[in-house]
């Protein structure tokens, strides 16, 4: 599973980078457009946050074929590193994801809503497919389903391209998702930090805690023993 975090905050993509094991950053013009900040040096700080390593998948935001394409070119040349181009599953965006990845740019098809927009994006050759899936369920759909749909077509067809799922608001999500198989994630930092929570690990560790300290006093560690 590659976990990636959907955010341009900075702080908390530093927190979650510190943290988690975090193979890369996805946005989206509504992601960036809540730091209220210049493009620029949104991208210029999550790359100096992840390193060149890690993916940074940045989306166009043209509605036709050639600019999408010279949006795609201009990014890869700013972002640098682990670069990943995200398009959108329009009739335009599928032509530049096709023209993308016959020059060789690493895609993440973009706004899929159903298996088919995913199977022709992956034919059409793109690497990551990121089907909504909080916005299929807010609609009576069902995300996992289709996100299990893709992963089928995916082998069926013998296609390299994997899921990326996206668009969470719950950890349930997170794990019906990663049942069917789909290769990567792409989560808010709010719903991220929710993944490893739970009651019982706090007051387990709490406990362990309390009876270390009765037993050889406050502040001791291991360190202090042996
Ligand atoms: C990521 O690729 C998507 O743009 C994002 O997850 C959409 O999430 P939302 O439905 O919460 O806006």
């Amino acid at each position: 599973m590659l976990y990636m975090i959907d955010s341009a905050n900075i702080e908390a993509i530093r927190r979650c980078v510190d943290l988690y094991p975090v193979a890369g950053v996805t946005t989206n013009p509504t992601i960036v457009s809540r730091e209220h900040r210049p493009l620029a040096d949104i991208l210029k700080d999550i790359r100096a946050v992840i390193g060149d390593d890690r993916m940074l998948h940045a989306q166009v935001s043209a509605s036709d074929t050639e600019t999408m394409i010279a949006e795609a070119h201009r990014l890869n040349e700013f972002v640098g590193g682990e670069f990943i181009v995200k398009v959108p599953v329009s009739a335009p965006g599928m032509k530049a994801i096709r023209l993308l990845s016959q020059e060789g740019m690493r895609v993440t098809a973009t706004a899929i809503l159903s298996a088919q927009q995913a199977l022709m994006a992956a034919v059409a050759g793109a690497e990551f497919l990121a089907p909504y899936i909080n916005r299929l369920d807010n609609i009576g759909g069902d995300g996992c389903k289709v996100a299990a749909d893709i992963v089928h077509l995916l082998k069926v067809h013998q296609l390299p391209a994997k899921v990326l799922g996206a668009s969470f608001k719950n950890v349930q999500q997170v794990q019906d998702l990663a049942m069917s198989g789909a290769q990567s994630v792409t989560v808010a930092p709010d719903v991220f930090e929710n993944l490893i929570r739970h009651p019982l690990t706090d007051s387990g560790l709490a406990q362990f805690h309390a009876d270390w300290e009765q037993a050889f006093g406050e502040g001791k560690t291991i360190l202090d023993m042996l």
